[in-house]
């Protein structure tokens, strides 16, 4: 026991060792720490087009920085001089409260330029330095809603581009029947004025924007909040109602981080007798590098629409429109190039439908009511597709847990899918690998395995094993795997059973 615990130890020193080496190198390889002037820029462009080519396609390519953390800022920042403050007649700490512009907080008047106006204060105000080049750091002014709930006729902009530090919270905002059809509430947009950024050397309109401990009900005259071309925006603890087009939508940009909120275009808490009705997306990012943690999207035709790579689900609960209804919870329209995972998640009679996934993860989720996963042919393609480690519960109609629409064309590129160690409860099992035996006396026995199998007549390994009692050795030979049929001969009659193994990713 004892030299068995020593030599563990020893091993796992060794490991440590290694991967601290090699996590080293990686770190050495891709964030050089000393870079000397002359080459500064070429690093960083490398250092992005190495992360370009890791996530993004044309369609939606990621923006390219001119920057990273690790620089330094481009220009002087201004000192916060008290001057403009006292002209402001706000002190510091800067909370900027909105009934203090005339805002309304029992929403019966429109508050729109009170809380405009507000906005437009904490964004031009005084400023440290700078976030990314040619975003203000604005040192984290607060626009406090008081816990009001406010009627605005017009989306709530900042007035000005290349801003970040700040944050919205803590109340009530309810678009008019005035609110302009297919606005957002809150719309971080770029800007034509491109006069008013202070730099136009970033491509980024707004970096660290907080909205938090907000409701926001769309009237039915659009959606809730829209982030465009930004970086490091959070959404927290929001309540978004109301939306007829998208709850949340990120264009661009990345690192919307949305956690902690609830979405949905109707209020209900599901069995609505006019779920078959409800449309709309929850939350519409296409973009990269998002992420979405608990987060319940309780009505919509889509939960989530994901037109970017490299995004993250956990914790999300899909209820919004059962799939029996024609909705969806999950759509990753991303094919050839998906690099999407959900994770910890429940799916609650909604579907995720996936269109030729490459690098697609999905593990411990609970799917509910003959919910299931579409892995849906474009071209054919599926490649690094683990769906590992999920539970799926349905009502004996024989829905597959994962289901292949081949309608537009077969898959015929397969590589690296895993779909294994699900269980099921009234639903169809299926799997990329299985084991199954047959017992006959005779010289062939054929296991069928298509009744589990994902992938029609595809088997790329097989082991197998004969046992046959009594004393004879017959020789036996692995004739056929196609159909998804596995069939042994023997050289001579025996009784025996085979027990075999079939997996339908690359054998390894
Ligand atoms: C197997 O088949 C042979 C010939 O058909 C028969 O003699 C033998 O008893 C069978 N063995 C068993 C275990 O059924
Ligand atoms: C394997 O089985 C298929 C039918 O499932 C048959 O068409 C094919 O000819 C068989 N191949 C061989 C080598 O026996």
């Amino acid at each position: 026991m004892t030299t068995m615990a020593r030599t563990c130890f020893t091993c796992s020193l060794l490991l440590g060792m290694a991967c601290s080496i090699v996590i080293g190198a990686y770190e050495e390889s891709l964030y050089p720490r000393k870079i000397s002037r002359g080459n500064y820029h070429e690093a960083i462009q490398r250092l992005q087009s190495f992360k370009a080519s890791l996530t993004t396609r044309d369609s939606i390519a990621s923006a390219p920085s001119s920057l990273s953390p690790f620089s330094s800022p481009p220009a002087p920042a201004p000192a916060p001089s008290p001057s403009p403050l006292s002209l402001q007649g706000v002190n510091y700490p800067r909370v900027y409260h909105v009934t203090s512009y005339g805002a309304d907080p029992t929403g019966s008047s429109d508050s729109t330029e009170a809380l405009l106006a507000a906005i437009a204060d904490a964004a031009k105000g005084p400023s440290e330095g700078y976030l990314m080049q040619g975003i203000k750091n604005l040192g984290g002014p607060q626009i406090n809603l008081e816990g009001g709930n406010y009627l605005i006729s017009q989306p709530l902009r900042l007035p000005v581009a290349g801003v970040g530090n700040l944050m919205i919270h803590g109340g009530t905002i309810r678009a008019s029947d005035g609110f302009p059809a297919d606005s957002y509430i809150i719309d971080l947009s770029p800007f034509s004025n491109e006069g008013n950024r202070e730099s136009s050397s970033t491509s980024y309109n707004f970096e660290y924007i907080t909205f938090k401990d907000l409701l926001l009900d769309s009237n039915f005259r659009g959606g809730g909040i829209s982030v465009i071309n930004s970086l490091r925006i959070s959404i927290d603890n929001c309540y978004i109602t109301h939306f007829t087009t998208n709850g949340i939508l990120v264009q661009g940009g990345h690192e919307t981080y949305i956690r902690n909120t609830f979405l949905g275009q109707h209020i209900t808490a599901g069995g609505d007798k006019n779920e078959k009705d409800f449309s709309g997306t929850g939350i519409n990012l296409q973009g990269n590098d998002n992420a979405v943690t608990d987060v319940v999207i309780y009505s919509a035709a889509i939960g989530i629409m994901v037109t970017g790579q490299a995004n993250a689900f956990s914790g999300v609960h899909c209820y919004n429109k059962a799939t029996g209804f024609g909705g969806t919870g999950i759509y990753l329209k991303v094919p050839g190039l998906t690099q999407t995972k959900i994770v910890n998640s429940y799916m609650d009679f909604t579907n995720i439908v996936a269109e030729d996934p490459v690098q697609f993860h999905v593990s411990s989720c609970f799917f509910l009511g003959d919910a299931n996963i579409v892995l849906k042919s474009k071209n054919g393609v599926i490649n690094g597709v683990d769906i590992v480690d999920n539970m799926f519960s349905g009502s004996d109609d024989g829905v597959e847990i994962v289901e292949l629409d081949q309608s537009n064309n077969p898959f015929h590129q397969i590589e690296q899918v895993i779909v294994d160690r699900n269980n099921a409860r009234g639903m169809k099992l299926k799997a990329t690998v299985a084991k199954g035996s047959m017992q006959g006396n005779g010289t062939s026995w054929t296991v069928d395995f298509n009744n589990v199998l994902l992938f029609p007549n595809l088997i790329k390994h097989v082991q197998y094993s004969v046992s046959t009692p009594g004393s004879t050795f017959p020789n036996h030979i692995l004739r056929n795997v196609s159909e998804n049929r596995v069939v042994i001969e023997t050289n001579k009659a025996v009784p025996a059973s085979v027990f075999v193994s079939v997996d339908q990713s690359e054998a390894s």
